[in-house]
């Protein structure tokens, strides 16, 4: 866990070995994960932002976009990003923290979050924060960790586990692990100024015996083939959502770049990114450092 005065703290993946998790056993939900971005996200666009990428699991379903920006808080994890995708000249890698998005308002055309919020603790000042670097009719593709899911309800039932699926508030069920209700999340998305279009239930099979029993890709499309219709009740354990951003309350960014410190309009640079108040992050080729880490003096 990570804190800085002033943000919520954050559930950061320094030094973890990520892409570990997705090696065991789990390629049934990267799957029915890619099979829901794909139909959620446009195909096509200028600039997307993917916020907590990690090490860029899902960047090849960008191939679309003209600038990608692959985000995350971990500095390891967008380093693994950029081993993966720095051959890519469409890709740049930026630490950042999504509490203190280092873009000007209304500059991207898409943005994706999949298993980040469920590290969030303040998630209407992380929704608004999204909701202010997209323009208006910009795309955000978001997936949540829902409360409401079958096995919650069947545990809930038979006693075993203390908190009601059916409310609305989230459940914290590890220190910045939460589970949200779909009804809450929606809320949250309206009041950030979203206008939700779509929704796909996802990883409905997902359970160790069916995983055994049926091979990932079938299982998979399996999951593809009711993930609209699963939509209409929502009882997996994650959702998909495509959200589109309404009108902008000020007007568009110049330049794309905005310093994390100040909030100023900053310019890039050979080495940096630098704002007009003085502030200086620095810049690698492809990498971006635009969150002040241990060892920097902002
Ligand atoms: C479970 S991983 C998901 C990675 C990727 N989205 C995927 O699905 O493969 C969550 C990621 O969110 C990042 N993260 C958590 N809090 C963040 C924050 N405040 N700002 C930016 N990234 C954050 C973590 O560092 C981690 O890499």
């Amino acid at each position: 866990m990570s804190e800085v005065q002033g943000s919520p703290p954050v559930c950061d993946y320094e030094g973890t070995d990520y892409e570990a998790f997705w090696r065991a056993g789990r390629t049934y939900e990267d799957l029915a994960e890619r099979i829901a971005l794909r139909a959620l996200l446009p195909p096509q666009g200028h600039r997307l932002v993917e916020i907590g990428a990690g090490f860029g699991r899902l960047a090849d379903l960008y191939a679309g976009y003209e600038e990608v920006y692959l985000l995350d808080y971990a500095r390891t994890q967008v380093e693994a990003a950029q081993r993966r995708w720095g051959h890519d000249r469409r890709f740049r890698f930026v630490v950042a923290d999504l509490y203190r998005l280092p873009f000007q308002p209304g500059v991207m055309d898409a943005v994706v979050m999949v298993r980040v919020i469920h590290h969030v603790q303040d998630v209407p000042r992380a929704l608004q924060e999204i909701r202010g670097i997209l323009r208006p009719g910009g795309i955000f593709v978001l997936e949540f960790a829902s409360k409401r899911h079958l096995k919650a309800i069947f545990r809930y039932v038979i006693r075993a586990q203390s908190w009601s699926p059916f409310s609305l508030e989230p459940v914290e069920f590890a220190p910045l692990h939460f589970d949200f209700h779909p009804a809450w999340m929606r809320a949250r998305l309206e009041e950030a100024g979203f206008r939700i279009r779509r929704e796909r239930a996802v990883s409905h099979f997902r359970h160790p015996w069916l995983k055994r029993l049926i091979r990932a890709p079938w299982l998979a499309r399996m999951d593809g083939w009711v993930q609209e219709v699963g939509a209409l009740w929502k009882l997996t354990p994650s959702v998909f959502v495509q959200a589109e951003a309404g009108p902008m309350e000020g007007s568009r960014g110049e330049g794309l770049w905005r310093c994390p410190a100040c909030r100023l309009p900053a310019v890039e640079q050979e080495e940096a990114v630098r704002c007009p108040a003085g502030h200086r992050w620095p810049r690698e080729g492809s990498l971006y450092i635009l969150r002040p880490l241990d060892e920097m003096a902002v």
